[in-house]
């Protein structure tokens, strides 16, 4: 008897619960791509080398993003594929290379242009919000060989590229994205070496990146504020990204780990545009590391006050890229010798992708929401990666979790997230490979035509961007 009634109980919670799943009429849902991950036409119609081109050329690769999902012929087929699944906006970014061939306004190439305007206006005629991008990581080659990110130089010809994407799109494009997660362009590029431009620089490097890099986006930011803002009323922010941290256990030292990490990884980026300058812990740290490395100042640039004014502010919104959960406890320092981002962070942790923590993504909007009060809060990027089929339910049983953990941060917590874009759109090139597949629409990578197909997981997005009803059974059995 006593069984039968938690039943009942737990029917009505499970109905009640369910009732209440519903994302707000102003929500926007989205899906997300990026130009050297789908594009292909690496060299056609005048587009310039970019750094990921020349990486994987240089080392012979067999998998690289020379065709990719050949979206610079098959566009049309794409936008008709946002239009099916119901999308109110659609994230991609614009490749430097193939409107600015070596980077410079000396050479601006139209047919590059065009590509992206007939993008665009058929979003636009679609009642797709054109969501974008300036730069997801694929640097002019040019740009590259004249120092690239090391170089402060870069920002000024970042300021044209951004000038002339605002000229010429202005009109149409309401939602801006700076740079995509340049924590990752500055570990892989700048500090371990593994992705373009391939500098292992761990200590400084990535550093330096990382000042060069705030700069430009600052700098995109207030261009926009000051040339077009009163004419296109759109907004502009940054990219940033990071698992949710959870610390191993209650204990104060893994606490402060788990504070440590965030801030050198999230804070790294989001405390210079969201409060003004590094973090703290960063500038104490690596100052206090470099001394006893004998160097003459930190391998931690230091902004001026000008600058950390400048760069200061320069958001409409919090644009948020996570996937998976961390877990760090506490370490003893390590030992000082060779220099590194790794090291002077000296925090144990590790990352297991195959689990799934059912709180994480509200446990990160609530930490982004409390330390950096943005205002509101895209998610620019999250899903899965499965194995190749069209029957992806891990993919629909990790959304359903993420999704209910996203709702129960805006209705519960009042926490103002205002739109959500699954990567991806299709599968695509993981930049150096084609196996790892994110997408909701099949590509068959062995086609010439490229072929997309409708996974599972397509068709229930498209269900709940109808409907916004999220059928969260699974939520409720992983509680
Ligand atoms: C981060 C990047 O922005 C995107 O390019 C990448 O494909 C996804 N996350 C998945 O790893």
């Amino acid at each position: 008897m006593f069984y039968l009634a938690k039943i009942i109980v737990f029917w009505f919670l499970v109905q009640n619960s369910l009732a209440t799943k519903t994302f707000p009429e102003s929500f926007m849902f989205g899906t997300g791509t990026a130009a050297f991950q789908i594009e292909g036409a690496w060299n056609e119609d005048g587009k310039g080398p970019s750094i990921w081109d020349t990486f994987f050329h240089k080392k012979n690769a067999t998998e690289n993003g020379d065709v990719a999902c050949d979206s610079y012929h098959k566009w049309k087929e794409d936008v008709q594929n946002a239009k099916d699944l119901g999308l109110k906006f659609y994230r991609f970014s614009i490749g430097w290379s193939r409107i600015m061939p070596n980077g410079t306004l000396n050479s601006v190439n139209q047919k590059g242009i065009e590509y992206y305007s007939n993008l665009i206006k058929a979003l636009k005629e679609e009642d797709i919000e054109p969501v974008v991008t300036l730069y997801h990581w694929d640097m002019p080659q040019y740009i590259s060989d004249l120092g690239g990110a090391l170089n402060v130089q870069f920002v000024d010809y970042f300021e044209d590229y951004v000038r002339l994407c605002y000229t010429l799109f202005g009109a149409y494009v309401k939602y801006w994205l700076t740079l995509n997660e340049p924590t990752i362009q500055c570990f892989v590029g700048y500090g371990y070496g593994v992705g373009a431009s391939g500098f292992a620089l761990p200590g400084d490097g990535l550093y330096q990146c990382s000042y060069v890099l705030l700069k430009a986006h600052a700098r995109a930011y207030r261009i926009y504020d000051e040339e077009f803002r009163d004419q296109y009323q759109g907004k502009v922010g940054i990219v940033l990204e990071t698992n949710w941290i959870e610390a191993e256990t209650e204990d104060p030292l893994d606490l402060e780990a788990q504070e440590r990490y965030l801030q050198f990884y999230l804070g790294w980026f989001a405390n210079p545009v969201y409060k003004g300058n590094w973090p703290d812990v960063m500038i104490d740290r690596i100052a206090n590391r470099s001394k006893l490395e004998n160097l003459a100042r930190s391998r931690l640039p230091a902004f001026t006050q000008d600058e950390i004014e400048y760069i200061n502010g320069t958001h409409d919104f919090f644009a948020i890229n996570t996937y998976y959960t961390s877990t760090v406890s506490y370490q003893e320092d390590e030992p000082i010798g060779t220099p590194s981002y790794s090291n002077d962070l000296s925090v144990d942790a590790s990352t297991n992708s195959s689990y799934i923590d059912n709180q994480a993504l509200r446990k990160l909007l609530n930490y982004i929401n409390d330390r950096y009060n943005p205002g509101s809060i895209i998610i620019t990027e999250n899903g899965r990666a499965t194995s190749d089929g069209l029957e992806d339910i891990e993919r629909i049983e990790y959304l359903k979790i993420y999704l209910c953990s996203l709702l129960d941060t805006i209705l519960e917590d009042n926490v103002n997230v205002i739109g959500y874009s699954l990567w991806s759109l299709m599968d695509n090139f993981e930049w150096g490979t084609y196996e790892t597949r994110f997408g909701i629409i099949r590509v068959d990578f062995d086609s010439p035509n490229r072929t997309r197909t409708w996974k599972e997981s397509a068709r229930w997005y498209q269900n709940l961007i109808a409907t916004r009803v999220l059928d969260n059974s699974t939520f409720i059995a992983n509680n």
